[in-house]
């Protein structure tokens, strides 16, 4: 009697105890079941594949960290842009970092007081958008490898030729990475737009990506294919820096290679809008200034090719804000641009 008493009791405890504590228990669960399919399904799209167990886990607690910092981002809805969870989710910002942004700004300042071609221009079209005009092959994927700086001058190349032979030719950044690796380019691990541009005026030209195509690591120069010329430079010019006005005129007229400091979680994930930052102007990354506009709410941007696949962005593009209250521009885009000249 006695035992079946205090039997009862502890039953009744324990129904009491595991009725407050079971059902949150299993929401915790059931939360972190779907965030993992989520990941499993985020996984299949972007083809990652991990045979280690421990490595898989270890992406999924940094994938639930990104994601829930880009809704909780998003919901806030005091910004002009969006972040999206985008290939780049299971990474930290430093691994990020470590793998893309390669642009070696910090070895070398430009002049406020250089003089360019575009000085004198006194009236610029109110937008451009040099992909309207042809000037700009499609969005290409760097990959792995922290070549940037190839295919941003690339790009701006690319841009030129099209507007003084009227052909659009994609353009070998391979060639840039194997072949440029005098002075301070070192391929994959990073480089300046300005010596690409030395690189292939002094080698009086560049060949196609068709005939050169991107492999994403750094590979030994193929002499015979470096000396197919599809396309070539006279020279290049760099715009005054920290003058957003100066760098207007030069994207009014061409494609511009531009440095930045895309090194923020905000730039890693940027999905849409106008992005105002958050960034620094610890310059990092090399991209292509390929126009300007004004956004529906009177934001001005600037229109940037990146090279991240088009998963990233708006579709590979970002609208960076404009004549900001910083000389430097947003990210520091005013302060390292340059152009091939034709
Ligand atoms: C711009 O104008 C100044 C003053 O007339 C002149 O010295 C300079 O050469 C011009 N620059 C260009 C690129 O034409």
């Amino acid at each position: 009697m006695g035992f079946t008493n205090q039997f009862q009791c502890l039953c009744l405890a324990l129904i009491f105890v595991l009725g407050a504590w079971v059902p949150q228990a299993m929401s915790r669960t059931l939360q972190d079941a779907s965030m993992y399919e989520r990941y499993e399904q985020w996984m299949a799209r972007y083809g990652r594949v991990h045979n280690d167990i421990t490595d898989k886990e270890k992406r999924f607690q940094i994938f639930k960290e990104n994601v829930a910092r880009i809704e909780s981002f998003n919901k806030a809805n005091d910004k002009l842009y969006k972040l999206g969870v985008n290939e780049f989710a299971d990474l930290t910002n430093e691994e990020f970092k470590a793998s893309r942004n390669r642009f070696k700004g910090h070895m070398c300042s430009q002049n406020e007081l250089l003089s360019y071609k575009y000085e004198n221009v006194t009236a610029v079209p109110p937008t451009m958008d040099w992909r309207k005009k042809g000037a700009v092959t499609p969005i290409k994927d760097q990959g792995q490898c922290g070549c940037c700086w190839a295919f941003s001058a690339v790009a701006a190349m690319e841009g030129i030729t099209q507007l003084t032979t009227g052909k659009l030719v994609s353009l070998s950044e391979q060639e840039v990475v194997d072949c440029d690796v005098k002075g301070v380019d070192e391929g994959c691990n990073g480089g300046l737009m300005d010596d690409a541009f030395k690189f292939i005026q002094q080698n009086k030209g560049l060949t196609t990506e068709a005939n050169y195509p991107y492999k994403g690591v750094d590979g030994t120069c193929n002499a015979k294919k470096e000396a197919n010329h599809a396309a070539n430079i006279n020279g290049f010019e760099d715009v005054p820096s920290n003058n957003e006005k100066a760098l207007l005129k030069a994207v009014a007229h061409q494609p511009v290679s531009v440095a930045i400091d895309a090194g923020e979680g905000d730039f890693q994930f940027y999905s849409s809008g106008v992005f105002t930052g958050t960034c620094g102007t610890d310059l990092d990354h090399g991209v292509t200034a390929v126009g300007y506009g004004v956004d529906a709410d009177g934001t001005k941007y600037w229109l940037v090719k990146n090279s991240w696949g088009t998963g990233w962005g708006e579709e590979g593009y970002i609208r960076m804000q404009r004549d900001i209250d910083a000389k430097e521009g947003l990210c520091g885009i005013a302060m390292q641009a340059s152009y091939p000249t034709a």
